[in-house]
């Protein structure tokens, strides 16, 4: 929900945590602040709001040194305000922190009772009073800092200055990510490889309960028992380093566009394209399970849902699909036997995370669908199959949905063949249909200048429903995520065969219907729930192909017309129209695109 950013440099070190930290914005806005040390004395500044005004009070009031720390912040004890804002201090200590310390409360009451003043209502302040009060004791800066560690409970990210020091900064990991970058001469922490991605692309990932002491020339790891460990060092790729947005206005607007080449770069890895086959690597026996289980969150939930309706179909094979906060907490009668997936884009979200978590518990095999590789998701999983669409900064998933549907569309494939319920002849065919779809996926995102029309009404609107039926009812619900969380219109995503089950009471002139419906099985039904609408005065837009629109029932306000393509992947080609629509809203309404207000990239706090 945050992102740190720590410096161990060779030069001025505030204008690189602010281009770190401008990296890192997409995991919580609320306030930004740094840190550093000038011959040996600690300074800081905060700001309220996003990065920018805390370049103004740094314009205003620089920060001189070369050794730093930097954070933006997503609230989660004590409102988004400069008196809140990390680092925090307490005496010689200035900390950074991702995450949410759950015994904060009672080590807060211990310090204060000692005498200790707090001047924020965070969590994050007691870590820097407990490091502070056990360096009084005379114990050394790393002596310190484990100490404290052993203290706190819950899920952390640190990154600590202690003033006097300026050849060393401390850091750690328990439940929210960090990795470590090494220069020249320089050491980095951040919250993930684009963090540390304008200094190194050589980092390692820190493991759960690693701590580090950093100086200039070298690092130290540690694990949780105080054992000196190895991490490995791995050179991450320059997309992961450095992402622009080219000549887009916004990092959305550019992963939508994105989405043909995303979607081919996950579709080569688990197809063959010369044999026409699935290739699923990891190597695991897709005959043998029983039954699927799918934990994930939001964009990634609705992937699994669509991942649901093609594996049952194809497979015959019972696919559960579980929101991970339900699932997480509500005993459920699952065991050994399933498959395991893990939907997550960013492979750090805290409810899937302890979803995938009980499943291990409970003796299932575990596969994670990931983008981001070295995630917390990924490593604790038995195979990892990644869906190689790049970086995606927008906070709204685009990109990162139709790789994780097409990826999930060749583990049905491959499934369905080690199952028998297809033949080669068949796979062939159903391979070849998927390698169509990011050419076709770019001729729907053509669509874009009708769709820029129809924003203009939709942006008008207080409420809005979608519907569809079959894998368009699960892309309903992706139609209505997406508006919500950018234009913050309500909007509602159902199953068309339920409208007369009490939503078609919301029916009325101003209630745009979005109804998805390409030319396949659900079709008639689909054309009959439209004419209930319209009947009802319901102002309908008709996202359809050319033959659904040959069959259209009169009276839709618009009737979009995406290019025709196998029902295999119609939820791929039908995203981009909806996508956009999202999109061309917000930005209509003048909406914060890339960082919708409340919203965070990575959920990593329950
Ligand atoms: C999607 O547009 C949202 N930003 C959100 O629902 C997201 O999909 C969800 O938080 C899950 O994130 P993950 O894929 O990184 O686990």
């Amino acid at each position: 929900m945050c992102g740190i950013i720590g410096v161990v440099g060779n030069s001025p070190v505030t204008p690189r945590l602010l281009e770190s930290l401008k990296r890192l914005e997409y995991r919580g806005y609320d306030s930004a602040g740094v840190a550093s040390l000038e011959n040996g004395r600690l300074d800081r500044r905060r700001a309220a709001g996003k990065i920018k005004a805390l370049e103004e009070v740094l314009e205003a009031d620089s920060l001189p040194g070369q050794v730093g720390i930097g954070h933006t912040r997503w609230a989660t004890h004590g409102a988004p305000t400069t008196r809140n804002a990390h680092p925090h201090r307490a005496g010689p200590v200035a900390v950074v922190h991702n995450g949410i310390i759950e015994n904060f409360a009672e080590l807060k009451a211990e310090l204060i009772a000692a005498g200790r003043r707090f001047e924020s209502d965070t969590d994050t302040e007691v870590i820097a009073h407990l490091i502070a009060a056990e360096l009084g004791t005379g114990l050394d800066p790393a002596a310190a800092f484990k100490a404290t560690l052993d203290r706190l409970e819950g899920a952390f990210a640190l990154a600590v200055l202690i003033e006097g020091e300026e050849d060393l900064m401390l850091g750690a990991r328990r439940g929210s990510p960090l990795v470590l970058g090494y220069g020249e001469g320089e050491m980095f922490l951040g919250s993930d490889a684009l963090a540390v991605g304008p200094f190194t692309r050589k980092i390692a990932y820190l493991d759960e309960g690693d701590w580090v002491v950093l100086h200039h020339a070298s690092a130290q790891v540690f694990d949780a028992t105080g054992r000196p460990v190895k991490r490995a060092i791995v050179e991450v790729s320059a997309s992961a380093a450095l992402v622009e947005k080219g000549n887009y206005r916004h990092f959305m607007e550019k992963e939508i566009h994105d989405q043909p080449e995303g979607c081919q770069h996950t579709i080569a890895a688990y197809v063959d394209p010369l044999a026409s086959v699935a290739a699923i690597p990891g190597g695991l026996d897709l005959a043998s399970f029983e039954r699927i289980q799918v934990v994930a969150c939001g964009t990634s939930y609705i992937a699994g849902i669509l991942g649901k309706y093609l594996i049952e179909q194809l497979a015959d094979l019972p696919v559960d699909v579980e929101i991970a906060s339900e699932f997480r907490y509500r005993s459920p009668a699952v065991r050994a036997g399933t498959l395991a997936i893990a939907m997550s884009q960013s492979g750090e979200t805290a409810d899937t995370l302890a979803a995938f978590r009980l499943c291990k518990a409970r003796g299932m095999t575990l596969a994670a669908v990931v983008n981001a590789q070295g995630s917390t998701i990924a490593r604790e999983a038995d195979v990892v199959w990644p869906i190689h669409c790049g970086v995606e900064i927008g906070v709204a998933s685009t990109k990162a949905f139709t790789a994780q549907v097409s990826l999930l569309t060749a583990l049905a494939i491959a499934i369905a063949k080690a199952r028998g319920t297809i033949d080669a002849k068949e796979e062939q065919r159903l391979v070849k249909a998927l390698l169509e779809a990011p050419r076709l996926i770019g001729e729907a995102i053509g669509l874009e200048d009708a769709v820029r029309k129809v924003a203009v009404e939709i942006a008008k609107a207080r409420d809005v429903l979608y519907l569809g039926r079959g894998p368009m009812s699960a892309l309903a619900l992706e139609g209505a995520l997406k508006l919500k969380e950018i234009s913050y219109i309500h909007a509602e995503g159902y199953a068309a065969g339920e409208l007369k089950h009490g939503p078609i009471a919301l029916v009325d002139e101003a209630t745009p219907i979005i109804i998805l419906a390409p030319f396949d099985s659900y079709y008639e039904k689909s054309a009959s729930n439209m004419s209930e609408v319209m009947a009802r005065g319901g102002p309908v837009v008709f996202i359809t192909d050319p033959e659904g629109a040959k069959h259209a029932p009169a009276g839709a306000r618009v009737v979009m017309t995406a290019p025709p393509c196998d029902p295999l992947i119609a939820p791929l080609v039908m995203s981009a129209p909806i996508q956009l629509l999202a999109y061309h809203v917000a930005v209509l309404k003048g909406a914060d695109v890339d960082q919708p207000r409340n919203l965070a990239k990575s959920v990593t706090v329950e």
